[in-house]
């Protein structure tokens, strides 16, 4: 049997990677999260455990980190997928005040997360597993920067933790979902209405954005290749540095033009409309 640590096991993504890890009857799975609701449901998957745990709080983790090693002396897999997300200008509203927070998720959170298990996982010969997103890795879209710089800070924390760990037998490997529908998408539109509500500056322009917006959050109904390829991260006895799936073909495409040439084509579409 191995034994894996899951955070973000309440939300969309990490449900899905908790059933099927269970469903392997391989793996048996830390479900971390703190949602007491989605927590109670996860403990009738068979080789499923609820762990509350807030990544936030360091005594919360801590304590989470007691009840695992109160059951296992060592972990095979600490994987990382709590995380929130943003729709927000830069300059308007309480833009500073979203950014601590995600980065407080995304990045610290994952980082002591990190931290408190990483005795387990050098004593269970395991590996960290950190999930980031397209949006880290591809040039931001307005809107979507706090998220971004999120997901781009978890991109260096993961490089720099896998060349450090290297040295100490751990693969370190990166998760690059591209978009998926879950309560994270849902928030993303509801941020969307309420950025519009309040916008002093670009109420035209988010009008002319959400068809674009839409069709990017409509992508993903069924995470099953995202599931596959965090399975092949967890268990393959070579696992490659990153694992893609689901990526916009749209955003892929715009990813292949100089910046410059993508920032006339925003230009162009948002405003002509
Ligand atoms: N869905 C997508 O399109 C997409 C695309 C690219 C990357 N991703 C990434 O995939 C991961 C999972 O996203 P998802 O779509 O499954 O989102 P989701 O359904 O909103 O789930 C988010 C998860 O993060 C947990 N979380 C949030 N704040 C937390 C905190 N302070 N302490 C502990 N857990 C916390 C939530 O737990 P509680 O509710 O129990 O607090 C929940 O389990 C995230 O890192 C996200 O950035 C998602």
């Amino acid at each position: 049997m191995k034994y894996a640590l899951l955070t973000g096991a309440t939300g969309g993504l990490g449900q899905a990677i908790a059933g099927a890890l269970s469903g392997t009857g391989r793996w048996t799975v830390f479900a971390a999260g703190t949602n007491t609701e989605a927590l109670a449901a996860l403990e009738k998957l068979p080789r499923v455990i609820p762990v509350p745990m807030d990544v936030t709080s360091p005594d919360s983790v801590e304590a989470a980190r007691q009840t695992v090693t109160q059951a296992v002396t060592g972990l095979d897999a600490v994987v990382n997928f709590a995380g929130l997300t943003a729709f927000s200008s830069l300059v308007e509203g309480d833009c500073v005040e979203i950014l601590r927070k995600v980065l407080e998720v995304n990045v610290t959170g994952m980082a002591r997360v990190n931290r408190a298990f990483f005795d387990l996982v050098r004593a269970g010969g395991g590996r960290i597993i950190n999930c980031s997103s397209e949006s880290g890795w591809m040039t931001p879209q307005p809107f979507s920067g706090i998220y971004a710089a999120s997901k781009y800070a978890t991109e260096a924390y993961n490089d720099s933790l896998r060349r450090e760990l290297m040295y100490l037998d751990i693969p370190v490997i990166k998760i690059q979902p591209g978009a998926y529908k879950t309560r994270l998408t849902q928030r993303i539109r509801d941020e969307f209405d309420r950025t519009a509500a309040s916008t002093r500056y670009y109420g035209k322009l988010l009008r002319n954005m959400k068809p674009l917006m839409d069709h990017e959050l409509a992508r993903g109904e069924n995470p099953a290749g995202l599931v596959r390829a965090v399975l092949k991260a967890m268990e393959s006895r070579r696992p490659r540095i990153r694992y893609r799936a689901g990526t916009g073909k749209l955003l892929f495409t715009l990813e292949l033009m100089p910046a410059k040439c993508v920032d006339l084509i925003y230009g162009i579409f948002y405003k002509r409309k």
